[in-house]
């Protein structure tokens, strides 16, 4: 069976067809830059680009960056505040003519790496960071996902957010190296160990390419890997949650 994927991120939203029993992609990936201010109406006309790329009339299986209970955004994240309180999946129901299947984008990213990839058959704890524009988290248990955690929330300090201290587009408005960036990691892996005490990490998002540029800042005594999907496990977990 395919389906359309499609990773709505913070700075590129990414489609491609999946074939949700293998998890392998049977088209190529188109990226759409995010648009700026992405408002609902702007990337609602981003998902219609790519739908009419992909000539697309069946179900969408869409990862969302924002906190998100039963479809319905929490707030607008880093995306926009018109997002807060909107149903996602009937808003681009209404837009586009498509059915949706809406799921935060790291626990999309979790799915397709416990399904097919890195977490797949590995038993008890496993958690999946994503490393972006935000930071994003997918917790399981033997395979079971726990949707909508939001460890990029823990406190760092002063009330601030990890997110605001660790993600990538820190490093990158910072100009940090990636070894004061993996630093940093370390300190935000080090208490995600500590209140969890996982079996398993898995890192996803864009910075699962550059795993090797950062690993050997963190030093942890659980596994901590690079998602085997690296950055197309968003799209694929989006598909497989639309099955
Ligand atoms: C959001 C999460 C999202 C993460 C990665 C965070 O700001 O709160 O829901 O998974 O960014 O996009």
């Amino acid at each position: 069976m395919i389906i359309l994927g499609i990773d709505v991120g913070g700075t590129g939203i990414k489609g491609a067809l999946v074939d949700v029993e293998t998890g392998i992609l049977t088209s190529n990936r188109r990226r759409i830059p995010t648009p700026s201010p992405a408002t609902p109406e702007a990337v609602a006309e981003t998902i219609q680009k790519l739908k009419q790329h992909f000539k697309w009339e069946g179900t969408v299986g869409c990862g969302f960056p924002t906190p998100l209970k039963h479809g319905k955004c929490l707030t607008g994240g880093n995306l926009h505040e018109d997002w807060k309180d909107l149903k996602v999946d009937e808003f681009f129901q209404q837009k586009t003519g498509n059915k949706y299947t809406i799921v935060n984008d790291a626990d999309a990213a979790g799915l397709a790496e416990v399904t097919f990839g890195a977490g797949k058959g590995v038993k008890g704890t496993v958690i999946l960071i994503t490393l972006g524009t935000g930071i994003g988290s997918a917790l399981f248990l033997d395979g079971k996902l726990l949707p909508n955690t939001e460890f990029g929330h823990v406190l760092h300090k002063n009330g601030a957010i990890f997110e605001k201290y660790a993600a990538d587009s820190v490093r990158v408005e910072e100009n940090l190296s990636r070894k004061q960036w993996g630093k940093r990691l370390h300190k935000y892996f080090k208490h995600i160990n500590l209140i969890l005490s996982p079996d398993l990490i898995i890192i996803g998002g864009g910075s699962s390419k550059k795993f090797n540029k950062f690993e050997a800042q963190i030093n942890i005594d659980t596994e901590i890997i690079p998602a085997k999907a690296e950055n197309d496990a968003g799209i694929i977990g989006a598909a497989l949650a639309a099955k």
